[in-house]
């Protein structure tokens, strides 16, 4: 008789019952949302923190991780890509997407994070197990234990081509931006390779949350002395600039919640003071903001143009968005007036204003810091949508401002294509009438703003000046 061997009971591992961990479940649900809907993160996840602390799941701790989950995942992507690309046995593409997600957390965690990397596999298989099951689970967990073989700079020194072969590309994948975004950027900002590194890297830290206390509304020093326990500090250049310490909450300050004060980016605060100081003969008592919404720069210029007994119109072609423009005015001490209009087809007579802003729709490619999935999103092509629109709206602008008025033409992007060279093809008449506008040097209306390159326009940077990539050019109608 054959000898059977023993049963060998009690050597399996006993069965557990996942934890479930909301924070990481949370943070899945956005990936997926940005992935699945083409979602943005930075409105995916506010709702979905709300709900979590309405329920008592989380505190501000859970929030600020499940918040760096999201943003880091989502931003360094593409080098996660590449890495767990070595680490996967079939192309990354026939991963299911919701697989992809879970593992993209748990990259993050394990190279992007201070979370060790027991406690980061760990969360993540429980993860895996809660949102996939078991099966898949196990595909994870193996996944994961070759990611842990060499830490971030170890697996860029593996994944990586050197810079000296091909510097876009390595610093693409090092800097996680995709090859064409590296190549504008840099041909935007020029230089060598210390500066546009900076750059990369700037785009990849969470900007600070800067408010503005707005002219004759509120002072930098009320919200100063109301964010002070908080820590605040007051802005690098704005006067009415006031930056948050990290976990300052704005909808905390009265003056916030009472419209008198609001988020806005301190390279946005500079654009529109720009504008405002902009030299003028004759009459200045209209303003038009061609393209509001939502309203950031409209507060702001409202708020300059009544302490100057001047009006502003503001005008958006979105009905939405033309909403949100009149609820940052509300409030607002001098006259105003909101309306939806397509700014390539006036609803006012020409020369009708004194100044006027254009901050036309762009790719975003000075605010990746804000939205961490752009970056990926975006394609060369865009910008080729974009250039006629843009041309048109300042084209317009240029005609809606009287002979001897300031137009301020501005992007949240430093590309090349949607900066210098639109203003260029509108005064030289490329694709339309040549407009009778010269240029005014944008950089003492700057002051005190260092690095505001060779002129007459001025360029923002996140790793010079810490705010968005901004761009304007002032430009005087002549004609
Ligand atoms: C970069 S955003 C403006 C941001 C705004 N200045 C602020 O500070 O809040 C560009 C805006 O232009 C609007 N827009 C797009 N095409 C337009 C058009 N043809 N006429 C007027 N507005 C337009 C978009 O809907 C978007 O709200």
């Amino acid at each position: 008789m054959s000898q059977q061997p023993p049963r060998r009971h009690g050597t399996r591992k006993p069965y557990r019952r996942p934890t479930k961990d909301p924070v990481r479940v949370l943070a899945f649900e956005a990936l997926r949302a940005v992935d699945e809907r083409d979602a943005y993160a930075n409105l995916v996840l506010p709702p979905l923190l709300r709900k979590a602390r309405a329920a008592g799941d989380f505190d501000a701790r859970d929030a600020a991780l499940a918040t760096e989950l999201v943003y880091g995942s989502l931003r360094r992507q593409g080098t996660y890509d590449a890495i767990l690309a070595q680490c996967v046995d079939r192309p990354l593409r026939e991963v299911d997407p919701p697989v992809l997600d879970v593992l993209t957390l748990g990259a993050h965690q394990l190279l992007g994070t201070r979370i060790p990397p027991h406690a980061a596999v760990s969360a993540t298989v429980d993860l895996a197990r809660v949102v996939l099951g078991d099966g898949r689970a196990k595909f994870v967990n193996a996944v994961l234990r070759k990611l842990t073989a060499h830490d971030l700079d170890g697996w860029l020194e593996r994944v990586a081509p050197e810079y000296d072969e091909d510097p876009e590309d390595h610093l693409g994948v090092v800097h996680a931006h995709p090859r064409w975004v590296v190549s504008a950027l840099w041909d935007a900002l020029g230089g060598g390779r210390a500066g546009i590194e900076e750059l990369l890297a700037a785009d990849n830290e969470r900007p600070e949350v800067t408010l503005v206390a707005r002219p004759g509304r509120a002072t930098a020093e009320e919200l100063l002395a109301a964010a002070g326990e908080d820590g605040a500090v007051p802005g690098r250049w704005s006067p009415y600039a006031v930056r948050l310490a990290e976990g300052g909450e704005p909808g905390a300050l009265d003056a916030v919640r009472e419209g008198r004060a609001g988020v806005q980016d301190e390279g946005s605060q500079l654009v529109a003071l720009a504008l405002a100081a902009a030299p003028l003969d004759g009459p200045d008592r209209t303003w038009l903001d061609g393209c509001a919404g939502p309203g950031g720069k409209a507060a702001l210029l409202g708020a300059l143009a009544a302490q100057r007994g001047a009006a502003l119109v503001a005008s958006e072609k979105q009905p939405h968005r033309a909403r949100l423009v009149a609820r940052s005015l509300d409030g607002n001490p001098g006259p105003y007036a909101v309306i939806a209009a397509d700014g390539t087809r006036p609803a006012w007579r020409p020369g009708a204003f004194d100044r006027v802003l254009v901050d036309v729709p762009c790719t975003g490619l000075g605010a990746l810091r804000r939205r961490p999935e752009a970056r990926w999103r975006r394609r060369p092509e865009d910008l080729d949508g974009f250039a006629p629109l843009q041309r048109e709206l300042l084209r317009q602008a240029l005609a809606a401002v009287r002979v001897g008025g300031v137009v301020g033409y501005a992007t949240c992007s430093p590309h090349p294509a949607e900066t210098r060279a639109v203003v260029e093809d509108v005064l030289k008449g490329r694709g339309g009438p040549a407009a009778e506008a010269e240029w005014i040097d944008a950089r003492p209306l700057m002051a005190g703003v260092p690095e505001l390159g060779d002129g007459p326009d001025v360029q923002l940077w996140p790793h010079l000046h810490g705010t968005d990539a901004m761009y304007l050019a002032l430009l005087r109608r002549t004609a």
